[in-house]
């Protein structure tokens, strides 16, 4: 069952807090802990993410008295509660007496109880534990009114994502009974008779472990989708505990950005709230760009509605090799970010930095100096500002532009050795048409390869490997409609078994396309061939292809140099109302940026004149304003042209036609909502 109208939570503020691990300290410092949380303005903590064996010492033996007090304290102080089900790690006491509930590694290896996730997901002790667990807490907390929304487990699949223990071998073969009737569908599937590895028995039926030579990448890709349905069962088990326990509770799992190893579009039916942990590295100066998408996800995962950043660091990690600080005002424009993306709030990952473990030098809002630490200093100051900007709360992001993001073909280009090239990577190419339209100044929100995507103007598809005839239809019916699609390389290329559909690529999408992949023509490590592009010559690194363009389609640009010098590189197809790109390479950034410039005109969208990475601007709106976040990650001022009239909710008031804005400053303008959200661009005074 999904759930069509999710439950809110019950705060009238953006949410701004962090987890919150009392168990790590005595009592007197919940004392001081909620006192300064007042002072910073926290209204939610996560808790007791990790905290089964102090609440359950023993089978059965339930310690609550002091998550009573806890959970009295914090509501006693105004402070709401995200409250976990305390199921993220198992005790050692269960995993002592089950041992096979321990994961398995690829080469058979038992992973040891010692870190945190020691469980197998399939395991059936491990769930009917949880189940246990996740009634336990809703019994005894359900009801109280501090808390405000479940928080199950933490991070499906952040360190034991896949598991080849025999049990999880046994819930696979039931996983591919389901999904193929019997050993024959199995057989025909997995196209057996390649490598002579038909099946006989369901007992010969292994997951993929390391073997002889390249591995059979339908049974790969199984692999990959029963990982991600194995955790995603786990989850539901908590979650129909709850939904009986406490039908009026929302429910969230903390999702990990963009994530390999779980389809976050399933996940997202069965939760009410989309929560994020966002790690940005501060070593990287262009770390909010993939940001940006990851965002662009949470939005979407729920059709627009606002999510919350439920995690993110103070400071500095400690799970990097090298582990930057945030210099000052970062940790406030990476907030302010997520909040422009739709996040109803900013949290962290924890309130009190730890003093032993292995996360005492990860930072924390209230760092190892207390109340001195920058980290207090900058997080209350947050909190703030925060505040200042509680009328964008439950506000939609107002996004043209889709990209489409498909798990299957993500995880199909990467679990395999058996493909044209081995670096034609899925989340870079998502990233790097993301950082075209980014830069060009569009928020883009993600879609499903089968829609919907009547909200947009624009979607593109940096690749759909895996592509089926409902995702076909879908865009085709997108384009008749009137839309602008683009495509990217290497789409259309297979079915959902993977056999490559009956005259090759782009398959299903030939016809709208209005082309044909000859071949795939991967380009050597280290050289790149050349496209022109409406006068400008730009690399194709990585991946071309020979593409015969039908006679409807029109190509746009062609390749300069190699075998295919002249061959077309780009193609444009008329199709009902719409218009169909195809682009036949992995571009180059300015490439990118160039052919984006021209979809975006096709689509009768706008994109800045001049472009700048730093900059990125995203409106956010509700029924009468829109409220456009312009945000400037970089280390030089700059100035943009806005509206007439906006007030910046962060300023001191009326802003006038130019705005500067300092290194890593952030403004939030407020106008009357126009038919269009505002477009900013960079004005002509900007060095
Ligand atoms: C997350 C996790 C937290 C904490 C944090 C540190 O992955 O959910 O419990 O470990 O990372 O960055």
């Amino acid at each position: 069952m999904t759930d069509a109208t999710p439950r809110r939570i019950r705060l009238d503020a953006l949410a701004f807090g962090g987890d919150y691990n009392p168990d790590q300290w005595p009592e007197a410092v919940w004392h001081e802990d909620v006192r300064l949380m007042r002072e910073a303005g926290v209204n939610l903590v996560s808790l007791p993410v990790f905290s089964w064996p102090q609440l359950e010492t023993a089978p059965g033996v339930y310690e609550w008295a002091w998550l009573d007090r806890v959970i009295d304290v914090l509501w006693a102080g105004g402070i709401r509660i995200d409250l976990a089900t305390a199921t993220a790690t198992p005790p050692a006491w269960l995993v002592r007496a089950h041992p096979e509930m321990l994961p398995w590694d690829a080469d058979g290896r038992r992973l040891e109880f010692g870190s945190r996730q020691a469980y197998c997901p399939s395991s059936p002790v491990w769930r009917e534990h949880v189940a246990r667990m996740a009634r336990a807490m809703a019994e005894r907390y359900g009801q109280h009114p501090a808390v405000v929304l479940w928080h199950v487990s933490n991070e499906y699949g952040d360190h034991v994502a896949r598991c080849w223990c025999p049990e999880s071998a046994a819930h696979f073969r039931r996983w591919l009974q389901d999904r193929y009737g019997d050993l024959d569908g199995l057989n025909e599937a997995w196209g057996v008779n390649v490598w002579g590895q038909r099946y006989t028995a369901w007992e010969q039926v292994e997951p993929p472990r390391r073997a002889t030579g390249p591995v059979n990448p339908t049974q790969l890709l199984d692999f990959e989708r029963f990982g991600s349905d194995a955790l995603l069962e786990l989850f539901r088990i908590e979650v129909d505990v709850l939904r009986e326990v406490t039908p009026e509770l929302p429910v969230t799992t903390n999702f990990m950005s963009l994530f390999r190893e779980l389809d976050y579009w399933r996940f997202a039916e069965h939760e009410d709230l989309v929560t994020d942990d966002a790690y940005p590295d501060p070593a990287d100066p262009r770390a909010h760009v993939p940001a940006a998408l990851n965002y662009g996800l949470m939005r979407s995962l729920k059709g627009g509605q606002p999510w919350l950043l439920l995690e993110q660091a103070a400071s500095a990690v400690s799970w990097r090799d090298v582990n930057v600080p945030k210099a000052p005002g970062r940790m406030r424009i990476d907030s302010l970010q997520a909040v422009a993306h739709g996040s109803d709030g900013a949290m962290f990952f924890q309130w009190r930095q730890a003093r032993y473990g292995q996360e005492k030098f990860h930072s924390a809002m209230l760092g190892h100096r207390g109340e001195s630490s920058r980290t207090f200093r900058e997080t209350a100051a947050l909190g703030r500002e925060l505040k200042r900007l509680a009328a964008v709360r439950g506000a939609r992001v107002r996004s043209r532009v889709a990209l489409v993001v498909d798990w299957d073909s993500w995880w199909a280009t990467s679990a395999t050795e058996s493909l044209p090239s081995q670096r034609l990577g899925w989340l870079q190419q998502a990233r790097d048409w993301h950082a075209a339209l980014h830069a060009l100044g569009h928020a883009v929100d993600t879609v499903r390869a089968t829609g919907p995507f009547d909200r947009y103007d624009l979607v593109v598809v940096p690749n759909l490997y895996v592509t089926d005839d409902a995702q076909a239809a879908a865009l085709e019916a997108y384009v008749a409609a009137g839309g602008t699609l683009a495509v990217g390389p290497f789409s259309g290329v297979v079915d959902r078994t993977e056999k490559v559909h009956p005259g090759g690529a782009p398959g299903p999408l030939r016809d709208l396309l209005g082309v044909e992949v000859d071949e795939p023509w991967p380009v050597p490590d280290g050289s790149a061939e050349q496209i022109e592009l409406g006068g400008g010559r730009y690399d194709a690194p990585v991946w071309t292809e020979w593409i015969e363009a039908r006679d409807d389609a029109s190509v746009v640009a062609a390749f300069t140099t190699g075998v295919l010098d002249g061959r077309p590189a780009i193609t444009r197809r008329e199709h009902g109302s719409g218009r169909a790109w195809y682009l036949g390479a992995v571009t180059a950034p300015d490439g990118l940026v160039a052919l984006m410039r021209r979809v975006l005109a096709d689509a009768g969208l706008p994109a800045r004149e001049r472009t700048d990475p730093d900059l990125e601007t995203v409106t956010r709106a509700d029924e009468h304003t829109d409220y456009t976040f312009v945000l400037n990650h970089g280390a030089r001022a700059v100035t943009v042209d806005v509206p007439d009239g906006a007030t910046d909710l962060l300023g001191d008031g009326p802003v006038r036609a130019q705005l500067v804005v300092p290194p890593l400053g952030v403004a939030v303008l407020a106008t009357p909502r126009g038919a269009e959200p505002p477009f900013i661009t960079l004005s002509d005074t900007t060095e």
